[in-house]
């Protein structure tokens, strides 16, 4: 684990890998199931067309979940932006004061709510890009692998306003070296160390996932945003997010990125939010 912040996109390899690669994503894609699909609503942008994975990713990409997990205090109230099926919350709740996971697909809160084992975990679905609509605020907001969705304009100001002062963000998510061949390498490494040989081979099958032709068009739609907006690149987003979170400390973490931010305790050059806890103002900083 200690090579992971090592971790270099130039590992990896040149084209001879490409074409066998892409060949067995379209053969295995073509025969893949393409009728299980559940649409986000209408009104959101295709990029957010959501491909029911039936919680494979959340139990694959755990290489950063030390991070998340190390930095949750015990009083914390969290908020858990893109729970997905709560696969995370769960493993967190034990360690927490509550935490309250949301995404905005039904599906998938439906499903961490049937199966959640934690009384102080609840999950809702709400978009994140109107976390104004939400009471209350939190000590920490965290977010696995969802902040490449958001659009940050309409996010951040909610995120900022739900957090109280002094409260914490973190984040994990993807950039150019996870989508890698070397990246998809590293997390099935990393899941095999951590999920151990028995569970791997028990998701296996579902791994067809990844080759579905709408997973990988979705793919494709998210790097070309990303690309589009400043933010796929390790040396370009750390200017792109401190825009929205003046001085976050950005990492690498494994090939994915991790950004460590504070809410300022007073409000600097900021302004009173009517909404906080429990009906008290929290404070939103200016942009
Ligand atoms: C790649 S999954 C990550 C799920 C989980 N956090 C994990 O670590 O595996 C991204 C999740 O973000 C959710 N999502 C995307 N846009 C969202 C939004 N605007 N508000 C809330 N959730 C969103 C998706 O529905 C999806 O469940």
């Amino acid at each position: 684990m200690a090579r992971a912040a090592g971790f270099r996109l130039s590992m990896t390899p040149a084209p001879v890998l490409f074409l066998p690669r892409l060949f067995a994503e379209a053969m295995i894609g073509a025969l893949a199931s393409a009728g299980d699909y559940q649409a986000m609503p209408r009104s959101l942008p295709e990029h957010l067309i959501r491909i029911p994975d039936q919680g494979v990713t959340e139990s694959l990409v755990t290489f950063a979940d030390r991070f998340l997990l190390d930095r949750a205090l015990p009083s914390s109230r969290v908020l858990d932006i893109g729970c997905g099926r709560g696969v995370f919350c769960e493993n967190l709740a034990p360690r927490v004061r509550s935490v309250l996971g949301i995404d905005l697909v039904a599906s998938e809160i439906a499903h961490a709510q049937r199966h959640s084992r934690q009384s102080n975990a609840t999950y809702l679905c709400q978009d994140a890009e109107y976390l104004q609509a939400l009471p209350g605020t939190f000590d920490l907001i965290l977010s696995r692998f969802c902040f490449h969705h958001l659009d940050l304009d309409a996010a951040a100001p909610g995120i900022k306003a739900r957090l109280r002062p002094g409260g914490r963000l973190l984040v994990v998510d993807c950039y150019q070296e996870f989508w890698s061949l070397a990246g998809r390498l590293y997390v099935m490494r990393s899941a095999l160390e951590q999920l151990g040989g028995l569970r791997m081979l028990a998701l296996l099958p579902r791994l067809l996932y990844f080759f579905d032709p709408k997973r990988v068009q979705h793919v494709v739609e998210d790097k070309r945003r990303l690309k589009r907006q400043r933010r796929y690149r390790y040396d370009e987003l750390a200017g792109f997010y401190q825009r929205y979170f003046p001085d976050a400390r950005i990492e690498r973490l494994g090939c994915a990125f991790s950004l460590d931010w504070r809410k300022p305790s007073r409000p600097v050059g900021g302004e009173l939010f009517p909404v906080g806890e429990e009906g008290q103002p929290g404070i939103m900083q200016a942009n």
